[in-house]
């Protein structure tokens, strides 16, 4: 929403932390410790407890400067296409995911990531509480992929994927397996898993004997890809949104 008057981008009533870290000016954590200290003033009067809430209209300032939300929060998804790096910029000059979101105007980053191999559903967005949220494993968000892999696994190897396998002597945590077909030569799997450990889903099914050949997000939560082609992308509404949080614990 924006106001006519100021052409500034209004904000829902949101907890004064999260408005600081809207505002660019600290990571949620930081906000804290900035009002503890006794940084931040709301309508003239300092404030050092959390848990109080902000509104629009209110006069928010931080070590005597007006704290004001920039730019409207913004979602957007993307179908990576393998062969692009999921870093804003890359040291070996691969392309990434940045050259196919010319076209938004808001800086947005990625949530998360996707090795540059795989393919699939990538979220990006300027809001880093967001962001901070939905990568966290304490939130739970499932992450699901379709996996080709090597060979046939049988029964058991799929059942210690769903178990847990042991990666930089840690335990992954409860994955959900489905075999989605199967020849001498190749099997497709449904993975869901919600930690984000690097290349996660290749080194399990390394472990079992199954290397991955090919690999794609096609949810998050309950968001799928839906019709969005490779290389496409598009703004997530806020049904989108909750589609992520409502399955989370799924
Ligand atoms: N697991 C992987 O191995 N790679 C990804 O890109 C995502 C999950």
């Amino acid at each position: 929403m924006v106001d006519e008057m100021s052409g500034r981008h209004m904000f829902e009533k949101m907890r004064l932390q999260k408005y600081l870290s809207r505002c660019g000016i600290a990571s949620r954590r930081h906000a804290e410790e900035m009002i503890r200290a006794g940084r931040v003033r709301v309508n003239g009067v300092t404030v050092t407890e959390m848990g109080i809430t902000v509104s629009p209209g209110d006069l928010v300032e931080c070590d005597g400067k007006p704290a004001v939300p920039e730019e409207r929060p913004v979602y957007i998804m993307l179908n990576k296409p393998a062969g692009y790096v999921t870093t804003a910029s890359d040291p070996q000059g691969r392309k990434t995911v940045m050259d196919l979101t010319g076209g938004v105007s808001e800086r947005v980053y990625p949530v998360g990531r996707l090795d540059y191999d795989t393919e699939g559903l990538l979220i990006l967005t300027n809001d880093g509480d967001f962001a901070y949220r939905s990568t966290h494993p304490r939130h739970q968000v499932n992450k699901t992929y379709i996996a080709e892999v090597v060979g046939e696994p049988s029964r058991e190897a799929l059942q210690k994927l769903r178990d847990g396998i042991m990666l930089d002597r840690r335990l992954t945590s409860p994955a959900k397996v489905e075999l989605l077909r199967q020849n001498k030569r190749r099997a497709v799997l449904r993975l869901s898993i919600h930690e984000g450990r690097n290349r996660q889903v290749r080194r399990m099914c390394e472990a079992i004997g199954h290397p991955v050949r090919s690999l794609k997000r096609v949810a998050i939560g309950g968001l799928g890809l839906g019709s969005l082609k490779p290389g496409e992308w598009r703004y997530l509404s806020s049904k989108d949104l909750k589609k992520i949080e409502v399955d989370s614990n799924g």
